[in-house]
């Protein structure tokens, strides 16, 4: 196989449970995943899954933060729930949570 550019989008089966997010898991959340403006810079896990926004809760401040300012740690890219509106992301993720 030749390489290609980019990353190989992977199976959703059970997404809702296997946060964090994207190639490095540098996304806490499936919310956070479809709606960029929202990802935070750095993020340290809690131990407490999210149910509502579908991830792990996180804190932003404290020692040992995941940095996404670091190379390979960066959380760019995916943009694709920016355009939707709050009830259809929350819609999105309702699905997501079946699979
Ligand atoms: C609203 C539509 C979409 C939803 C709900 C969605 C959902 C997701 C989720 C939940 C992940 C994270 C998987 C994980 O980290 O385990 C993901 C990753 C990915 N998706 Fe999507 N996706 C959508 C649209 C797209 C489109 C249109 C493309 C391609 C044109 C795409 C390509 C990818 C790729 C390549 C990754 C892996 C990125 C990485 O690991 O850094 N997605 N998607």
């Amino acid at each position: 196989m030749e390489p290609s550019e980019g990353y190989v989008a992977p199976p959703l089966d059970g997404v809702w449970a296997t946060a964090p997010y994207l190639h490095n898991g540098s996304v806490p959340t499936l919310d956070a995943l479809l709606h960029s403006t929202t990802r935070p810079a750095k993020w340290k896990r809690m131990d407490e899954y999210d149910h509502e926004n579908m991830g792990w809760k996180y804190e932003e401040s404290g020692k040992g933060r995941y940095d996404t300012s670091l190379p390979g740690y960066g959380n760019k890219g995916h943009y694709f729930g920016d355009h939707l509106s709050a009830e259809e992301r929350k819609a999105v993720i309702e699905y997501l949570k079946t699979l």
